[in-house]
């Protein structure tokens, strides 16, 4: 069995990746500066000890070069030697903490986890890159839609900047030790179940998730993702745009893209609602396919609850 450790595996993302982790039989340590916000309530609700134990963190401040690699080497009895490294602890959007703090601390965690995972010899990294790389929010229209890998980045905030600069990192880590792996998958908007109850109004008002193209990625779909691009049989630094198959809005993308982008040229897809955040590289190379879907899921959810 493969230990992997998942930094921010308290988080949202986190937790479904922990989950998707333990579920396909790695064994799994969760470093995170905090427990994880359902942890107690599991707890509760009858789940035992031994199947919450992966959740429970390693506390380390992935800023400290030191707690970062102490955390990726050995912790006591706990365990000895990792694998490979997820890692997800970041500020997770632009607009939480003064600029130069999500600056400081998104590069810094991330440079810290690259160094501490060269230093220790584990050369299997799947990291969280970002959309916003892409130029979000799309003030200044992209050059064509759908998005994808082959467009030059356009971080328009700290964060982004932050995030384009791991994935600049990945790539000198990858310059220097040519047989080490940092996949940095670009998620887009993470939600989760109960997020879903947003999305009629979003249907609604479609002006309000212009921001984003539209896209989402359901926790459990990045999840399955992360574990994907870990079982990868690549070297190098990759980035991948993950995304769902479709949009977060009933209305054709034809129309969409008419309305809110005239002029930018717009390749048609298959489906009139597929993502405009393009996931063909994704498909291709990792064999990613998301299983989950917004529409599928509340059509299930007025199910049960009409039950
Ligand atoms: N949420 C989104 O919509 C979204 C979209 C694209 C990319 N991402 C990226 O995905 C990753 C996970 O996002 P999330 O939504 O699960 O965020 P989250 O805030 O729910 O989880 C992040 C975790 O990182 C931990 N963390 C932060 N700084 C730390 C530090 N210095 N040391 C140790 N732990 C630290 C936090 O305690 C938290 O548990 C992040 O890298 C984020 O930038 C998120």
């Amino acid at each position: 069995m493969s230990r992997v450790v998942v930094t921010g595996g308290s988080g949202k993302l986190g937790r479904a990746c922990v989950s998707e982790l333990v579920n396909h039989g790695y064994d799994v340590v969760n470093v995170d500066r905090v427990f994880p916000a359902d942890l107690l309530s599991r707890f509760a609700n009858g789940e035992s000890e031994e199947s919450l134990e992966p959740f429970f963190p390693v506390r380390a401040d992935l800023e400290d070069f030191g707690e970062t690699l102490e955390a990726l080497a050995q912790v006591d009895q706990r365990y000895n030697g990792v694998d490979a490294l997820v890692h997800l602890a970041a500020i997770p959007a632009p607009g939480l903490v003064p600029n130069h703090v999500v600056f400081r601390i998104n590069t810094m965690t991330t440079y810290n986890a690259f160094a501490a995972a060269r230093r220790l010899g584990i050369r299997n990294v799947v990291w969280a890159s970002s959309e916003t790389v892409l130029g979000l929010p799309f003030d200044t229209p992209p050059p064509a839609i759908p998005v994808d890998e082959d467009m030059a980045p356009k971080p328009e905030s700290a964060y982004a900047l932050a995030k384009l600069m791991g994935e600049e990192m990945a790539r000198q880590f990858c310059r220097w030790d040519p047989a080490l792996k940092i996949i940095g998958l670009r998620f887009s908007n993470v939600m989760e179940p109960q997020d879903y109850r947003a999305f009629p109004r979003f249907d609604a008002e479609p002006e309000t998730r212009k921001w984003n193209l539209w896209g989402y990625i359901d926790a459990r779909d990045g999840a399955t993702a992360i574990r994907l691009a870990l079982e990868a049989p690549l070297t190098g630094a990759e980035v991948f745009i993950i995304a769902n198959a479709e949009t977060v809005v009933t209305r054709p993308n034809r129309e969409l893209v008419a309305k809110f982008f005239p002029g930018v040229p717009y390749r048609e897809g298959a489906d009139p609602n597929e993502t405009l955040l393009s996931i063909a590289k994704a498909r291709q190379m990792l064999g990613y396919e998301p299983m989950h879907g917004w529409r599928r899921e509340l059509g299930e959810s007025s199910e049960r609850s009409s039950r």
